[in-house]
């Protein structure tokens, strides 16, 4: 288990529809540092592809982005090098990971996108960005945890005080 980071600057955001979730992952891309790892947690349909796939889309990412489910991890040319969008749900094992080579690629890729980040606990680089997603009547409600400098910038630049929640 991955704690949230403590005591550093969060945002609790509302989003109405899947249309608010994809306008934050444009927000997020816009804003994004030059190198971040971004861990998105919440239960199965809370909307951490939704994002992922928005943000990715907002970095012009323009083929088909696939669900790493199976693969586990799927890689993309972005400007500034790759991103990298990982789902850990089926991961049985954290030893499986040593066969997808992240040693090598936590250099290449400038940006991770890691869905399930609990279940890579231990081999996984630590987050500059913990979302958590959570169901929230028709909705969802994201809160986002900025964890280090990196996280806190991040924050500040998506434009809402990280005091003031909505
Ligand atoms: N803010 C939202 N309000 C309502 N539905 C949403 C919202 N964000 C995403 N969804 C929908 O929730 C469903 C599950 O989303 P998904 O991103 O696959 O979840 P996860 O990857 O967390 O399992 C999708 O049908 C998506 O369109
Ligand atoms: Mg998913």
């Amino acid at each position: 288990m991955i704690a949230a980071p403590s005591g550093g600057p969060s945002l609790s955001l509302g989003l109405a529809d899947a249309e608010a979730t994809a306008a934050l992952g444009a927000r997020l891309a816009a804003s994004r540092p030059a190198r971040a790892v971004v861990h998105l947690r919440g239960e199965l349909g809370a909307g951490k592809s939704t994002l992922a796939r928005a943000l990715l889309r907002a970095l012009g990412v323009t083929g088909t982005i696939r669900s790493p489910t199976y693969t586990l991890i799927e890689r993309y040319a972005v400007a500034g090098g790759e991103a990298a969008h990982l789902d850990l749900y089926r991961l049985g094992d954290v030893g499986e990971l040593d066969f997808l080579g992240l040693d090598e690629l936590q250099d290449a890729a400038a940006l991770w996108l890691v869905e399930w980040p609990e279940r890579g606990a231990g081999a996984l680089r630590g987050p500059d960005l913990v979302i958590d997603l959570a169901i929230d009547g028709a909705g969802r409600r994201a809160v986002l945890h900025a964890a280090g400098d990196v996280g806190r910038d991040w924050l500040m630049r998506l434009g809402v005080p990280p005091t003031e929640g909505t």
